[in-house]
């Protein structure tokens, strides 16, 4: 089966790609940074499933790195990757299929010998063929690719992908996008952020947006503080190059906690279109208080420093957490609280609400009424994802005692666990298709680099933790007098089939 749509470049890139009808053309997609982490995790695995699932027309894959690699030493890359990484088993006759149409070139080789092999496979695909350029590179590379793309004359046909952090700082963000657009037109940019490919995460715009019934009480009146937390287990062996230069802030703050962020607090768009999306998430943005130092923790867990590849005195933070202020008529005064990590205790992707109490509590002494804390609605963002809301209620039996309950759904009681796409994996088809509602813009990166400056320019000191604890113990403070849900007091309930 062929994958499903196309746009012509004189369309208006706002539309949403339902709108469009024809099938998508071959693509040549060229990835940088093609023996990287991330290339081998998650985008040649999510390449081979999207080609499985019918969702990639004729295509060929060019990677590129710095390494001197045959075609064939990157085939044998690519095949361990899809082994180890895939998420379904890789059988001769799909490796078959997909490795056949991959290729290498090394950076060595230049502009001249990336177009030539470009050129190559175009010629096996058509005259129609597409380029699809995605950048899964450091942001300090990310102007010289785009550049050497100028000089291969790979821009005219082409869309570009390019990994976030989209700069390390708003000068750097504002130069990257002017050399940018010295080269691509807007609609040719797809700046990506998988948080946002997140199945969990488009559910969150369904929830709110679809429903009457949590509209009217989303906002100051009724919502306490919100919690967007993201704990990780992980270690950053095997990044640490890129990690040192980053840190947790750069890696997961201002991209993925802030866009998540923005689903949450952002008015109801006029239509579920990029450009109506990007308006909404981008005032918020606005109305965002520049995080004030005092208000930061950042942490590095014991051990990073003798990690391979970290200087031996590094202040990077392996760890962060904020809280940050939207002051506009919906938020004025609701704290959101924002933590994330690596080599905490547990790995979690959690967004909390927490509602106020009630003014005012006809229990009596000992009933139970708030010993659990506020209501709670919690979107756990995990790939098979959950939600919850929690409520008190009466304990069956004599008198009026009061536990607390929740209502929970998952993911796979619709049945339709089967047709989740992975985040990369949808993202990758949406730029195929022309289609930026998930995508960042160029003004929203800008703002959130402007809102980090404080805290980039004066960071507070790094707290060491240790591996397997939630972070600093100062977290406590930031967050008092309320408190961390994680970890939750009552786990999640084991859904039934
Ligand atoms: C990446 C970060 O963007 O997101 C990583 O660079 C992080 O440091 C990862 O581990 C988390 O994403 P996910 O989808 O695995 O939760």
């Amino acid at each position: 089966m062929m994958g499903m749509v196309e746009m012509r470049d004189d369309e208006p890139t706002d539309a949403p790609a339902a709108s469009v009808t024809a099938p998508l053309l071959p693509h040549v997609i060229v990835l940088f940074g093609a023996t990287g982490d991330l290339a081998r995790r998650k985008l040649l695995p999510g390449m081979l499933h999207l080609a499985e699932a019918g969702l990639l027309p004729d295509y060929r894959l060019v990677g590129v790195a710095t390494e001197e690699l045959s075609h064939d030493d990157f085939r044998a890359l690519a095949r361990e990757a899809v082994e180890e990484f895939g998420r379904a088993k890789v059988t001769d006759s799909s490796w078959h299929d997909f490795g056949r149409r991959l290729a290498y070139v090394p950076t060595s080789a230049g502009p001249a010998g990336l177009r030539e092999q470009v050129l190559l496979h175009e010629k096996e695909l058509g005259r129609e063929a597409r380029h699809l350029h995605y950048l899964s590179i450091p942001p300090t590379a990310a102007g010289p690719v785009v550049r050497m793309l100028a000089e291969a004359d790979l821009v005219d046909r082409a869309r570009i992908i390019m990994e976030k952090p989209f700069g390390r700082d708003l000068e750097s963000a504002r130069a990257l996008n002017a050399t940018v657009h010295q080269i691509f037109r807007e609609d040719q940019v797809f700046r990506i952020d998988h948080f946002l490919g997140k199945e969990a995460a488009q559910n969150i715009l369904a929830f709110r947006f679809a429903n009457g019934l949590f509209e009217p009480i989303w906002n100051r009146d009724h919502i306490d503080h919100v919690q967007i937390d993201v704990p990780e287990t992980l270690s950053v062996d095997g990044r640490a190059a890129f990690y040192e230069e980053t840190g947790a802030y750069r890696d997961m703050v201002v991209t993925h906690l802030f866009q998540i962020l923005a689903f949450i607090a952002m008015e109801p768009p006029t239509a579920l279109e990029p450009k109506a999306i990007s308006e909404e998430k981008n005032k918020v943005f606005r109305a965002m208080l520049p995080i004030n130092p005092a208000h930061v923790v950042r942490g590095q867990y014991e051990g990073y420093r003798s990690t391979a590849g970290v200087d031996a005195r590094s202040q990077t933070e392996t760890f962060v957490a904020l809280r940050a202020d939207i002051d506009n008529w919906r938020w004025a005064g609701v704290p959101f609280f924002l933590r994330t990590g690596k080599q905490l205790a547990e790995g979690a992707r959690i967004v909390s609400i927490a509602f106020r109490e009630p003014p005012k509590s006809m229990f009596p002494a000992g009933s139970g009424v708030g010993t659990e804390g506020p209501d709670h609605l919690t979107f756990d963002l995990a790939d098979s994802s959950k939600l919850s809301l929690s409520f008190y209620g009466k304990r069956p039996g004599p008198g009026m005692k009061l536990d607390k309950l929740s209502l929970q759904f998952a993911l796979h009681e619709t049945g339709r666990e089967a047709d989740v796409l992975e985040a990369y994996e949808r993202l990758v088809h949406d730029a195929m298709v022309g289609d930026h509602t998930l995508f960042t813009s160029a003004e929203g990166i800008e703002r959130l680099w402007e809102i980090s400056r404080p805290v980039l320019s004066e960071p507070p000191v790094t707290l060491p933790y240790w591996s397997g604890s939630w972070g600093p113990v100062t977290i406590d403070d930031l967050i008092a007098p309320r408190s961390w849900r994680l970890p939750f007091r009552r786990g999640w309930r084991t859904p039934t089939a």
